[in-house]
């Protein structure tokens, strides 16, 4: 069969929606963006972890603490489960961690802003999960099998993280006055660096094109970051909280709310690496790759000794 009888039949497949699995055969590139994608979604759930796993020791009470204990892990996990993907595509693991390491896989941007206050746990939890679940609901049904089943199970844990962190604002803009105000200068803050994790507008967008014809993307870039606006403005007006953009308007003709251009110099820049924690939070994961070879390498001389006595 010819590679172009293949991609036909490929393309047809995905058409149809019948899920393109581990063992199908699929287009080199297919499987190239999608160990793109999924390496980077699963680097971010792991660096994710670092600005909220700091505030652990500082919650306020045992039960915001429990609750944030069981949001980090969460993200653990949800980093562990798309790495196993990434996996089901020929990437080892080892390889994957690299091309963090190495700088040459990406995280998502808006886990290079600091959390500052406590405010910014329960900011992090109502708007970045919400709007990572935003984007995660149409990835359960993504063409390739592994990664929608993988949406699932994270959605349905997205969902508690969303819900914790609103609940965690709602008892601060409920607050003394100055509570109220960490509150806003939180949203203040985390407001467009949460737009920005819908990445570049469809006009500069390189995959999304491409993502669509393949079904691995079900919407743009720029249509999930919408229903996110659409969907957030009022959640901040049950607060109490003002969003920090003087044009966001309500436009009935468009049934959307307008809302000002984002600063894309400062999403590009933050993107190739000049962000506030961009550093740190990269040196982070390498010193703990490194005090954890122990761990590894006790695992692996293990492994060896027991098959050895097998085999013998
Ligand atoms: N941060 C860093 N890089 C970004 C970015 C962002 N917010 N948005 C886009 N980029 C990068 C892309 O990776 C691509 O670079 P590359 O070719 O080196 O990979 C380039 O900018 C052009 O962007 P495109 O729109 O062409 O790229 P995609 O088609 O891949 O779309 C995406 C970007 C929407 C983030 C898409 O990759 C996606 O849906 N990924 C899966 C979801 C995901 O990764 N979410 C990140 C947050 S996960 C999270 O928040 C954890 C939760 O528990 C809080």
């Amino acid at each position: 069969m010819t590679q172009a009888e293949k991609e036909r039949r490929f393309q047809e497949k995905i058409d149809k929606e019948i899920k393109i699995e581990p063992n199908d055969w699929m287009p080199d590139e297919y499987r190239q963006t999608l160990v793109r994608q999924i390496s980077q979604h699963a680097h971010s759930e792991i660096v994710g972890m670092l600005p909220e796993g700091n505030w652990i020791t500082r919650a306020p009470n045992l039960r915001r603490k429990a609750v944030l204990l069981a949001k980090v892990q969460d993200e653990a996990g949800h980093g562990l489960y798309l790495y196993s993907a990434v996996e089901t595509l020929g990437t080892s693991r080892e390889q994957t961690i690299d091309d963090l390491h190495s700088g040459k896989a990406k995280y998502s941007s808006i886990f290079n802003y600091p959390a500052l206050t406590w405010a910014d746990i329960g900011a992090i939890g109502w708007l970045v999960d919400g709007a990572a679940i935003m984007n995660q609901v149409a990835l359960c049904r993504t063409s390739y099998g592994p990664y929608a089943r993988a949406m699932v199970k994270i959605c349905k844990e997205e969902s508690f993280h969303q819900r914790q962190g609103y609940e965690s604002l709602m008892k601060l803009c409920s607050g003394t006055p100055q509570q109220k105000a960490m509150a806003q200068d939180a949203m203040n803050r985390f407001w467009w660096p949460a737009l920005m994790m819908f990445g570049p507008s469809d006009a500069a967008s390189t995959h999304s094109d491409q993502s669509i014809k393949w079904k691995i993307k079900r919407f743009t870039n720029d249509e999930l970051r919408q229903s996110f606006v659409d969907a957030t403005v009022e959640q901040a007006q049950i607060l109490g909280l003002t969003i920090p953009d003087p044009n966001l308007k309500w436009n009935e003709e468009r049934g959307h709310y307008d809302f000002s251009e984002i600063n894309w110099d400062e999403f590009w820049q933050v993107v190739k690496g000049n962000g506030p924690c961009n550093k740190e939070r990269l040196a982070a994961r390498v010193k703990a790759k490194e005090e954890g070879m122990w761990v590894r390498e006790a695992a692996t001389a293990f492994a060896k000794k027991r098959a050895m006595k097998q085999s013998a």
